[in-house]
């Protein structure tokens, strides 16, 4: 009488305490599994915000379309570009820049022109066509060499030659106008020149 008694009394507690136990289970379950990849998300949305910081010598030329700027130095130089939307950015500095290879959604074009010099025509060509395919699709380009000036004021002025049909002179003044000290040497005056007198 008196064992089965006890043996009521210790099933009772048995479930009461197997019931708690499953509360605390979900609780916990929901605590932690079901936040997790949102939590994931918001805090990694966070961290690349903050990181984010303009490159050195950063400009648009054509908004939303085509960028100069300074070698990138650190990461959050090239989410930076990814938040304004560029897709592509092309490197015309002999090596390539440090960090490139943190950011996978920028695709890095390599064409290699020394320092103070000119592109030639096919480089030239091929730069237009990245630009242009790029924006085809609705994404941006950027273009860096070391300060963003020389090889990349080159380069851009070519860009304003073709597609506002500017005369060498008055892209080169116009790329000037946006990016004081751009265009560095005769020689890229000049390939500015030349490459409107090819294509004219
Ligand atoms: C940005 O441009 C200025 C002016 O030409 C230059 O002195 C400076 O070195 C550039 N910054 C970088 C990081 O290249």
């Amino acid at each position: 009488m008196l064992s089965s008694v006890f043996f009521v009394k210790f099933m009772f507690i048995l479930c009461l305490f197997t019931l708690l136990n499953l509360c605390v289970v979900c609780v916990c379950v929901r605590l932690l599994v079901l936040p997790a990849p949102y939590l994931t998300r918001t805090v990694a949305n966070a961290v690349a915000t903050m990181a984010s910081e303009a490159p050195h010598n950063f400009s648009w030329v054509e908004p939303h379309k085509l960028a100069g700027l300074a070698m990138p130095r650190m990461p959050g130089h090239y989410q930076y570009l990814v938040n304004n939307g560029i897709k592509h950015l092309v490197t015309l500095s002999e090596r390539k820049p440090p960090y490139h290879d943190t950011c996978p959604e920028l695709t890095l074009h390599h064409i290699r022109i020394h320092d103070f010099c000119a592109p030639t025509f096919d480089q030239i060509k091929r730069f237009l066509t990245i630009v242009e395919e790029a924006n085809t699709k609705g994404e941006g380009v950027a273009v860096h060499c070391l300060h963003g000036y020389g090889r990349t004021g080159t380069m851009l002025a070519c860009y304003l030659v073709k597609s506002r049909k500017l005369s060498g002179i008055d892209a080169i003044n116009e790329i000037r106008r946006i990016r004081h000290g751009s265009i560095e040497t005769r020689e890229q005056e000049q390939m500015v020149v030349q490459f409107y007198q090819q294509i004219k």
